[in-house]
């Protein structure tokens, strides 16, 4: 495994439509993407995302799942980067969910077909995996999405995978960790030290690099989108480097949110795993911060926020 970041260049000028940029990823990606010299078209379905167009970013406002609008979406575009997607957190109503993350991703093809578009990069989920329970997953692990969320981003991997004369590549993330990432059990861990409430985990002596720091990801995309063609469906996992053990992840929260949490260190609980993350790494040249690295970023970013 690779422990740091490397600084990679893309050619310059290619042109990608970024889905999501109202939300946390995507907008971290569009600016992410722009900076490298890419021309950028979001496509923002409500208002507060990236704001302005530029002379670089075209913004353009619309719901990714309404064939109409998509139909008439003609800019040509080298890649799209499909970071859009209903987690059920904010509308947890299950046909929205299927809508959103399903009839999006077929109308995003339709698009691509039209355009002659010939790169998709999807943002999955490890949910895809539904309730894993071996202790390393991998991008073989069984596929079965158990909540609406889990489901809808495997239909919709799945929709991806039938296509042809398209490079699709569909990661499958972890918790993505940044500024102004939406909440997940890491950022409540953090607001309890902040507050130097008590801390506990189960499986304190088991193996954690669930997460992935945002630049990571935005590096990655990056670097993916400056991959020569060859008409593949590919779906992997990523995560950080060096597993961490549970305790010393809440080690790591505590100290450098300077808490005087307590820590209590609870039994074994199942499911748990770590990802192997070796496909991505070896094959497409991923790399990544370590854990503890991703984990002291983010609780940087948090405390800057
Ligand atoms: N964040 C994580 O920890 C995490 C973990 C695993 C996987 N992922 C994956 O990473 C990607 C980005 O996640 P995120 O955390 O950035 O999500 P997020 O903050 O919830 O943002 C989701 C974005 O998708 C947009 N969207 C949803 N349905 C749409 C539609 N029909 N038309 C147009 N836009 C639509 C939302 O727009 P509105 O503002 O209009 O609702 C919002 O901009 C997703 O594919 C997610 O599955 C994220």
């Amino acid at each position: 495994m690779t422990h740091s970041s490397t600084t990679r260049s893309v050619a310059p000028g290619r042109s990608v439509l970024v889905t999501g940029t109202t939300g946390f990823v995507g907008k971290h990606l569009a600016k992410f993407l722009e900076d490298r010299g890419n021309d950028i078209l979001a496509v923002e379905r409500s208002a507060g995302g990236l704001r302005h167009s530029s002379k670089t970013t075209r913004v353009v406002r619309g719901d990714l799942s309404d064939k109409d609008f998509m139909s008439n979406l003609n800019a040509k575009v080298d890649a799209i980067v499909h970071a859009a997607t209903n987690s059920g957190r904010r509308c947890p109503n299950l046909q929205q969910v299927q809508q959103d993350n399903i009839e999006s991703v077929r109308n995003l093809l339709a698009y691509a077909t039209r355009v002659e578009c010939r790169q998709f990069i999807n943002l999955s989920s490890v949910s895809v995996h539904g309730d894993f329970s071996g202790s390393v997953l991998d991008r073989d692990a069984p596929l079965h999405g158990t909540t609406p969320y889990g489901a809808s981003k495997l239909a919709a991997e799945n929709i991806l995978r039938l296509q042809e004369n398209l490079d699709v590549f569909s990661i499958r993330l972890p918790a993505v960790v940044g500024s102004f990432a939406p909440p997940h059990w890491l950022g409540r861990l953090l607001m309890q030290a902040r507050q130097n409430k008590k801390l506990t985990c189960y499986n304190p002596h088991l193996f954690f690099n669930n997460v992935v720091h945002v630049e990571d990801l935005c590096q990655f995309v990056s670097h993916l989108i400056g991959l020569p063609e060859r008409s593949i469906f590919s779906a992997f996992p990523i995560a950080s480097a060096e597993a961490l053990r549970v305790r010393d992840v809440l080690q790591v929260i505590r100290s450098e949110a300077r808490s005087l949490s307590r820590i209590e260190l609870l039994g074994e609980r199942q499911p748990h795993f770590i990802i192997d993350d070796n496909f991505a790494r070896e094959r497409y040249g991923f790399t990544s911060v370590t854990t503890r690295e991703a984990l002291q970023r983010f609780v940087r970013d948090e405390l800057a926020a």
